[in-house]
């Protein structure tokens, strides 16, 4: 019988135990025999009772749960050739050569790496004595299908990655609460939120949150952004508005590369207007707690899908990653995304933005 390994890796986020759930399920229903890889790559190196066969009733009452069960590391040691080297040697001493990984860019493109570099590792296992010639041949090849985990939703070919709507909604309720003793005091507040490079969270949740102006990684604002967000502020103001709230992403920058911190924005206001802005930085609030319906039935979605595809195939050419376009479940080469999401940040490195926002490519699916 295949044997699959299902991973989550790099930073946890809602929704990844329903994927979880559906690759142990889906992949017993197809005759497959599933293992769990726990704490990402990093238990794939220690091997040993990092790997657990997994039944039916192993994954039940996990779908609400917030993170991830089965554990997620970000390892370093998997960045270096003998990590890599224990990796592989672990998955093929437990019979593992189909694997989903539930993780973010790096994650990902750390997977396929390895993938690429599958038979050359095998062969020098077989050589160091480390696994045996017939264990080789019957493992001849690593299938991966990546779903990505992520709040951040900063990976291109999938509109949504899984815990971003979980991430919107809390940041959504936090933004909602804020208003209320913003309007009380007649007060301003700045609301960093995560996303790293990415200003998804931010850009959503100002929209759904009304919030008065926003700052995003992909759209540095011009020089002159301080009298400019003054003014928009003091028309809100002048037209009834008792609060302002500004919801700056963690990665936002000007035009120069300087960070727009949240500090930094609030230094602008009492310079510009005497006003002694609050500041609150949501931080981990956002990644915690029960995942969203939407997270839930899409991880669930691509986790059946991905159980499909590393079946199919004895060899797949090129791993896949396993997300949705326009709320249906979509494969792209994970090369082309990864590929794609690179050229992301290169048109901002480049003052590019309308490419850089143009290549981001972000659904507006939920
Ligand atoms: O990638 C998810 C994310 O939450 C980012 O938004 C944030 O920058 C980062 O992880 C925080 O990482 P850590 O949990 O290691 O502090």
């Amino acid at each position: 019988r295949a044997r699959i390994g299902v991973m989550t890796s790099g930073g946890d986020a809602q929704g990844m135990n329903a994927a979880v759930r559906a690759i142990v399920r889906a992949g017993i229903h197809q005759g497959a025999e599933v293992f769990a890889i726990r704490e990402g790559w990093q238990g794939a190196i220690l091997g040993g009772d990092h790997i657990q066969h997994m039944g039916w009733s192993d994954v039940s009452g996990i779908l609400n749960k917030g993170g991830t069960v089965i554990g997620t590391a970000r390892s370093q040691e998997f960045r270096t050739r003998e990590g890599q080297l224990r990796a592989v040697e672990n998955l093929i001493l437990n019979g593992i050569d189909r694997l989903i990984v539930i993780g973010g860019d790096g994650s990902l493109t750390g997977s396929r790496a390895l993938c690429l570099a599958w038979p050359e590792y095998v062969a020098e296992l077989v050589e160091a004595g480390r696994i045996t010639a017939e264990q080789a041949l019957a493992h001849p090849h690593l299938n991966i299908a990546g779903l990505v985990g992520s709040i951040d939703n900063d990976m291109v070919g999938t509109d949504m990655t899984i815990g971003t709507d979980s991430a919107m909604h809390r940041i959504t309720e936090a933004v909602d609460a804020i208003s209320s003793t913003a309007e009380s005091h007649r007060r301003t507040f700045i609301v960093e939120v995560m996303g790293r490079h990415c200003g998804y969270l931010a850009l959503m949740t100002a929209i759904a949150g009304g919030a008065d102006y926003t700052f995003l990684p992909e759209s540095p604002p011009r020089d002159g952004w301080e009298e400019r967000m003054v003014d928009v502020l003091g028309r809100g103001r002048a037209a009834g508005r008792r609060d302002s709230i500004i919801i700056v992403a963690e990665g936002a920058a000007d035009r120069e590369g300087h960070a727009i911190t949240a500090e930094r924005i609030q230094g602008v206001l009492r310079d510009l207007t005497g006003e002694e802005a609050r500041i609150t930085i949501l931080g981990h609030v956002q990644r915690g707690g029960t995942p969203s319906a939407y997270d839930r039935w899409m991880a669930t979605a691509c986790g059946v899908e991905a159980v499909k595809r590393v079946l199919e195939a004895d060899a797949l050419s090129e791993p896949l990653l396993v997300g949705v376009r326009r709320d249906e479940v979509h494969c792209t080469p994970l090369i082309e995304a990864v590929e794609a999401t690179r050229r992301v940040s290169d048109y901002v490195a480049e003052g590019d933005y309308e490419a850089a926002i143009e290549a981001r490519g972000v659904g507006f699916t939920t």
